[in-house]
């Protein structure tokens, strides 16, 4: 039967959230009707725990306004990707508070015009020597960064090969160019060789994650590099969550494998362990020139807040000096991997500060959230698109500043939800 007949009269349980991104009405926004009255059951039964305006810096607990209860409320926070603790590091806020009052408060034009100041190049040329890359270019965002580069690299009839679970901007960005998308099973390296020997051409990418945003779990790096160089394959790697992370110097999987040299772009994010926003690609330095003019998400937005900039610098170089907050945070993540399984939680395949409790199912994905919710935790609530329908999931960003009572509390929570003893 039809669900969508009357926007009057509907009852949120009768719908995932996949429903809407696939409706298509006769009017182009006719969508917004039914989804609307969804969203608005869905509230009355307390089922939206998103996008509640949150007042203070994302540390272990954080203060959320509630909007069930009209009035700010505070929140175990399990949700942010303050992994390491820099986002609200007393000497990274009094670096960017100095540089605000020198700088001002935005880049306020486009890098290349107006918008590229000493302290982006400085970011620049500190994250080329970090990375071990002849030039790294910085963006304003993350997705900004994988959406510019693989769409100007990438041109029709080109193909882009992606690990199925690989990041909506890597997706897009190969959308944009107009390029066949191939997918590969995940981590699945026989599964990738049979798709690149079928290809009779050699302008390729391969795409993957060190660390899969949604799964925790790490890229299988020896069997791609090894597929993808027999093909004669470029790779790029992007490396949001394990930058800081993996690898003694924290460059990430690649360094953790030994495999940096194999890798002909490397990509990150500033908005998870940096604790800031921004991105950047690094590698050899004609393709970075060459994308500093063509990757239309660098072109036409305006560049990164000189502050942001100085924030970073600052997170390199307490890194450099003390990487005591990294070995926090695996004890944290080790513990909580442990207390959970021991629980009898799907927790995947994580091999990281990623942690997912698998549900399956969108419904129960929602009583689930609203429990944990009203008990004060907060944790991702991650259904489609992010992830298939049937492994819709709760996700658990685990940080520095955790403390072994917090987790318990957040562990406790949970089993009370999942009903578990
Ligand atoms: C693997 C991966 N790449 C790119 C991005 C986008 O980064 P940003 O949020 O900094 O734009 C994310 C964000 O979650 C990510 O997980």
């Amino acid at each position: 039967m039809d669900k969508f007949h009357d926007p009057d009269h509907m009852n949120c349980d009768d719908f995932t959230q996949a429903d809407f991104f696939e409706y298509k009405g006769e009017d182009l926004f006719e969508v917004k009707d039914y989804f609307w009255a969804y969203y608005q059951d869905a509230i009355a039964k307390k089922y939206m725990v998103y996008g509640n305006p949150i007042s203070t810096s994302p540390g272990a607990e954080f203060r959320v306004y509630d909007r069930y209860l009209g009035a700010e409320r505070d929140f175990l926070n399990f949700c942010s990707y303050n992994y390491l603790g820099y986002s609200n590091h007393p000497d990274v806020i009094r670096t960017v508070q100095e540089t605000v009052g020198k700088y001002g408060t935005g880049a306020v034009s486009a890098p290349l015009l107006s918008g590229y100041y000493d302290l982006t190049r400085q970011l620049e040329e500190a994250i080329a020597a970090f990375k071990k890359k002849e030039e790294a270019v910085v963006f304003p965002t993350g997705y900004g960064v994988n959406l510019g580069v693989l769409s100007c690299l990438l041109k029709p009839g080109d193909t882009a090969v992606l690990d199925i679970l690989s990041h909506a901007s890597i997706y897009d960005g190969a959308r944009l160019a107009g390029a066949e998308i191939k997918v590969f099973s995940h981590n699945n390296a026989a599964h990738l060789e049979k798709i690149l020997k079928s290809l009779n051409h050699k302008r390729v990418i391969v795409c993957i994650e060190g660390v899969y945003s949604m799964d925790g779990d790490l890229a299988n790096l020896p069997e791609i590099v090894e597929v993808c160089k027999r093909y004669g394959a470029k790779i790029l790697l992007d490396e949001a969550h394990a930058s800081l992370i993996f690898g003694d110097s924290g460059r990430g999987v690649a360094e953790y494998y030994g495999l940096e040299d194999q890798i002909e772009l490397t990509v990150g994010t500033f908005s998870k362990s940096f604790g800031a926003i921004g991105g950047f690609v690094a590698g050899e330095r004609k393709l970075m020139t060459y994308l500093r003019l063509y990757a239309r998400s660098y072109v036409f937005s305006c560049a990164m807040a000189p502050h942001t900039a100085a924030g970073i610098l600052k997170v390199l170089e307490l890194f450099g000096n003390d990487k005591s907050c990294r070995e926090k945070l695996w004890e944290n993540t080790f513990y909580m991997q442990r207390k959970l399984k021991e629980a009898g939680f799907d927790i995947g395949n994580t091999a990281s500060q990623v942690i997912p409790v698998i549900v399956g199912d969108d419904r129960k994905l929602r009583e689930l959230s609203k429990s944990i919710y009203s008990k004060g935790l907060y944790t991702g609530v991650v259904t489609f698109p992010a992830v298939s329908k049937k492994r819709t999931r709760l996700r658990l960003s685990m940080s520095s500043c955790h403390t072994e009572e917090q987790i318990d509390t957040c562990i406790s929570i949970l089993k009370s939800a999942f009903e578990y003893p």
